[in-house]
């Protein structure tokens, strides 16, 4: 365009006579009829200029052009390095901004009505709902999160007395008192209480009706949760279960609907991190591999190693390895879930998931691959050869990562901030509106 201009221009400027101006204006006639009768053939042959080609001539032109019509090209290149800056600034966030700001309004606008049953002390059967009185009993261990949660909600800014107002309906009854009670304990007998219970409140209340369920939930940590709602179609298909075990290969976990609850293990205490250059191990495994293919197979290839270690009955104190490893291996045992992944957070050592279909906690917040290494349980046997292939400057990264994360996987009481109590709440905030029928 330029270059037509200035020729166009510098004639008329330097010869003013009419003879030479009407030979000028038929040349350019001429010249522009042939470029025309080019362009056409080029049409009829199918040779469109390339991008190449149009790049080379007009530059403006083809950067407008190769944007819209091919990505990995000029246009392409030209998004990159904003979309670099957007990875840095969300870092383990798939979207910090979307979700701090969503966040924000669940904050302020969720509320979660829960069955009279969690304040009623009354009924032989009245633990069952009511919050523990001491969570931090060492035999809860692994099934704390479910706990946790009860008492964090009922500190929590989120809850309300009026029914009317609520978002969602909280069934109090804890799976983990069901298992140890022995009037119930079984898989059969604990589904048949929960089914009874869905039951009476449904005959008490007008609300479970009015969604067929929908908008209701319950928490539970110990996998037996999972057959607690099999007796009651309803409450299996509609309800929300908030889960521990949330494995989208397991019967009666249903992915996006139901809600993965990060298992943690009880621990007051806070030390402070070891910093990845004190970190001389590889990586590390301690657990028990009754019951475990996967587990079994870790310990068949690499029981002897000096850089990965792997220990059914571990030597070291449990946390220690934890603290001396970059990398702590969260290895399927019955189920995908353990609390070994939380505590590899909780040490900074960088999760590596060896547990298919395991629906990951926050997932749909959090990109577990900024800051975990998941490996396909088939792929067992390269582990140490993908571990090194790692350049140290990835792994600070993700250790980094991993620091900002931590908060997530920790409960409070009363709940602040992103903890896992909120984070759970979150998810039950993208799962509101459900359309109701009036009573
Ligand atoms: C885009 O450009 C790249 C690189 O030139 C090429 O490999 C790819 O096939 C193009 N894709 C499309 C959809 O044109
Ligand atoms: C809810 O529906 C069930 C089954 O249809 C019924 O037995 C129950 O009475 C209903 N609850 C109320 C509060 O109307
Ligand atoms: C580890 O070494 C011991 C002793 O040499 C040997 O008996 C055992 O089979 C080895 N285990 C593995 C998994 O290689």
């Amino acid at each position: 365009m330029a270059k037509k201009t200035s020729k166009r221009r510098k004639p008329t400027g330097q010869l003013s006579g009419e003879p030479l101006l009407a030979v000028f204006v038929t040349a350019l006639v001429f010249v522009s009829a042939f470029c025309f009768f080019l362009f056409v053939r080029s049409i009829d042959n199918g040779n469109l200029p390339t991008i190449q080609q149009v790049n080379s001539r007009s530059p403006m032109k083809a950067t407008t052009f190769s944007a819209v019509s091919n990505f990995s090209n000029a246009g392409g290149q030209a998004a990159v390095p904003s979309a670099r800056i957007a990875v840095v600034e969300s870092g383990p966030y798939h979207d910090w901004k979307i979700f701090a700001a969503d966040f924000r309004d669940m904050m302020r606008q969720l509320k979660i009505f829960v069955y009279p049953d969690l304040y009623r002390k009354v009924g032989s059967f009245a633990e069952i709902f009511l919050a523990h009185p001491n969570p931090f009993n060492p035999k809860i261990g692994n099934y704390v999160s479910e706990h946790l949660f009860k008492l964090a909600l009922l500190r929590s800014s989120l809850i309300t007395t009026n029914p009317e107002e609520a978002h969602f309906f909280f069934l109090p009854f804890s799976v983990n008192h069901l298992r140890n009670d022995r009037r119930v304990h079984s898989e059969d007998a604990i589904a048949d209480f929960v089914a009874n219970y869905v039951v009476k409140i449904s005959q008490e209340f007008t609300f479970w009706n009015a969604s067929a369920g929908a908008d209701h939930f319950f928490v539970c940590c110990h996998s037996v949760g999972r057959e607690a709602s099999s007796k009651h179609p309803h409450l299996h298909n509609n309800a929300i279960q908030v889960t521990c075990s949330s494995s989208y290969f397991q019967r009666f976990y249903i992915a996006h609907k139901d809600i993965g609850l990060p298992q943690v293990w009880p621990r007051r205490d806070e030390h402070p991190l070891n910093p990845p250059q004190a970190r001389d191990k590889l990586a590390y495994f301690a657990g028990r591999i009754q019951n475990s293919r996967v587990r079994q197979e870790l310990l068949d290839l690499w029981g002897n190693d000096t850089d990965i270690e792997v220990f059914d009955k571990s030597p070291l104190r449990y946390e220690e390895g934890f603290r001396r490893s970059k990398y702590c291996i969260h290895a399927k045992g019955y189920e995908v879930n353990t609390a070994r992944l939380s505590d590899a957070m909780h040490y900074g050592c960088i999760p590596v998931i060896v547990s298919n279909y395991y629906d990951l906690p926050f997932a749909n917040v959090l990109d577990w691959t900024k800051f975990s290494i998941l490996i396909n349980q088939a792929d067992i046997s390269l582990l140490k050869k993908k571990l090194l292939s790692i350049p140290t400057e990835a792994y600070l990264a993700m250790y980094h990562d991993l620091c900002r994360v931590r908060r997530h996987f920790k409960w409070h009481i009363p709940p602040k901030g992103y903890d896992s109590f909120h984070m759970t709440a979150y998810q039950l905030w993208l799962r509101r509106g459900i359309h109701r029928l009036s009573h």
